[in-house]
C-alpha cells in the first residue's frame, strides 16, 4: 500500500508544479518567448530606487529595454567635452546583472541636444566637418563607454518628416543629407558589434514609410550596415489603420531588415489628430474636457484599448521573427509620457498595466493572441 502511494503523491506533486509553473508563464517574456523580445522604456525612479516595485516588475515581465531619457545627447554630453553616465551606467549594470537585451537611445536626434552641439564657443554656427567632427566624437564616447555592453542602438531618430522628405534639423542644415548616412559610418566604426537601427514615428504610414525605406536602401547602396527598422508606435484607438503596421513590417523587412516596434503605447483620451505622432514641439493647453477620465476609465473604452490591443498583437505575432522587439514606452500607465504630451496633466491609460502595476483586460488580451497562435 505504502510503495503505490508513493508514485501517486509525487505524481499529483510534479502536476502541482507543472500547473503552478504553467501560472507563472503568463508574465509576458515568457508567452512570447518564441515570438519576439518583449521591452519596456525606464526611467530614473524605477532604476535609482523611488519606486521599489520596478525593478522585481521588469524583471518579471520584461527581457528588453531601453533608457527613456538616460542617453539621450542632453542628458548624457550635457555640455561640450563633459559626459555624464551616470544614470545610464546604472540602467545598463541592471539589464546585464539580469539579462535584460539593451537598445541605447538615441544617438543622434534633432530634438533634446542641446545649441551649443551646433555653434562655436561663440555662438556662430559651425562648418559641415566641425559638426561632423562632433558627432563622431559624441557617438565614439558613447559607445566605447558601452562597447561589449549595449547590444543596440538607434543610431538615428525621427529623421524623416511626415512628407517624407529629410527633416529640416541643425543636422541637416548644417551636414547635409549624408549625415545619416555619417552617423551609421561612426556607429559601426565605433562598436561594429553593435546592432544598429533607424528609428521613426509615423513611419508606418505610407509617405514616410516611403521616405525610410530610401534611407535604408541608400545606407545599404553604400556598404554601411543597418540592422533594423524601430516603429516606433505612438498610436490610438481610432489610428492608424493596422492593415498599414501589416503592409509596413513587410516592406521593412524586405529590405533585409529588422522590424521592431520600439515605442508603444495606445492613447485612449480625446486628442485632436493634428497631435498625433510624437512631434514634440507642438501642444495644446490644457482643458478639462480634453482629460475626461481622471477618476477612472470607463469601461466601454477599457473595452475598445483591450480589442485594440489584441488586434494590433494579432499583426505583430502575425510576423513573429520578422519583427524582433516590441518595446511599451513606459512601464505603467502612470509612467506614460502620455499623461504630459500632448496636452499637459492629463491621466491617460495607454499601457497595460494600470498604475498600482495591476495588468489590465488588454494584457490578458494580447496574452490570448499569443495562445491562439500556437
Ligand atoms: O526630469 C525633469 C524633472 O526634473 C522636471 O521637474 C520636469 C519638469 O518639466 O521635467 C523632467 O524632465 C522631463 C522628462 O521627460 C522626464 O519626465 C522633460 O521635461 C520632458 O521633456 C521629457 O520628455 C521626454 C521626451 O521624450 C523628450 O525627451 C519623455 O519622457 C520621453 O518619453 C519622450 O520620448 C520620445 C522618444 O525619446 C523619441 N520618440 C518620441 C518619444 C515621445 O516624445
Amino acid at each position: 500500500m505504502k510503495k503505490s502511494t508513493l508514485p501517486a503523491a509525487l505524481i499529483f506533486f510534479a502536476l502541482l508544479v507543472i500547473s503552478c509553473k504553467d501560472k507563472n508563464a503568463t508574465v509576458l517574456k515568457d508567452v512570447f518567448a518564441d515570438d519576439f523580445l518583449i521591452g519596456t522604456a525606464v526611467n530614473t525612479q524605477q532604476i535609482l530606487g523611488s519606486d521599489k516595485e520596478a525593478k522585481p516588475f521588469i524583471i518579471k515581465q520584461f527581457n528588453a529595454i531601453t533608457p527613456e531619457n538616460a542617453m539621450k545627447w542632453e542628458r548624457i554630453h550635457p555640455i561640450p567635452g563633459t559626459y555624464d553616465f551616470a544614470l545610464a551606467d546604472s540602467i545598463v549594470s541592471f539589464a546585464i546583472a539580469n539579462g535584460l537585451f539593451i537598445t541605447g537611445h538615441t544617438l543622434v536626434w534633432h530634438s533634446q541636444t542641446p545649441d551649443w552641439v551646433f555653434q562655436d564657443s561663440l555662438g556662430n554656427p559651425l562648418t559641415r566637418e566641425a559638426l561632423l567632427e562632433r558627432m563622431k566624437d559624441h557617438i565614439f564616447t558613447v559607445m566605447m563607454h558601452y562597447k561589449g555592453r549595449v547590444q543596440s542602438w538607434d543610431v538615428v531618430n525621427e529623421a524623416i518628416g511626415d512628407d517624407g522628405q529629410i527633416r529640416r534639423s541643425k543636422w541637416h542644415e548644417i551636414i547635409g543629407e549624408d549625415f545619416i548616412e555619417k552617423a551609421f559610418e561612426f556607429a559601426h566604426e565605433a562598436d561594429p558589434d553593435a546592432e544598429l537601427y533607424y528609428n521613426d514615428y509615423n513611419n508606418e504610414e505610407p509617405l514616410k514609410r516611403a521616405g525610410v525605406i530610401n534611407i535604408v536602401r541608400n545606407l545599404r547602396e553604400k556598404g554601411l550596415r543597418v540592422d533594423g527598422v524601430g516603429i516606433q508606435g505612438h498610436w490610438h484607438l481610432d489610428s492608424p489603420d493596422f492593415k498599414i503596421v501589416d503592409e509596413s513590417i513587410s516592406e521593412y523587412a524586405s529590405l533585409g531588415v529588422k522590424v521592431m516596434i520600439t515605442e508603444m503605447e495606445i492613447n485612449v483620451v480625446p486628442t485632436p489628430s493634428w497631435l498625433y505622432g510624437a512631434d514634440i514641439s507642438k501642444m495644446a493647453e490644457y482643458k478639462d474636457s480634453l482629460n475626461p477620465y481622471v477618476s477612472g476609465l470607463p469601461d466601454s473604452v477599457q473595452t475598445m484599448l483591450t480589442n485594440r490591443y489584441a488586434k494590433l498583437f494579432g499583426v505583430l505575432l502575425k510576423h513573429k521573427g520578422i519583427v524582433s522587439r516590441v518595446t511599451f514606452w513606459g512601464l505603467h500607465d502612470g509612467y506614460s509620457w502620455k499623461n504630459n504630451w500632448p496636452i499637459p496633466g492629463r491621466t491617460n491609460y495607454p499601457l497595460l498595466f494600470d498604475r498600482n502595476y495591476q495588468p489590465k483586460p488588454a494584457y490578458y488580451a494580447v496574452i490570448e493572441e499569443a495562445r491562439k497562435m500556437k
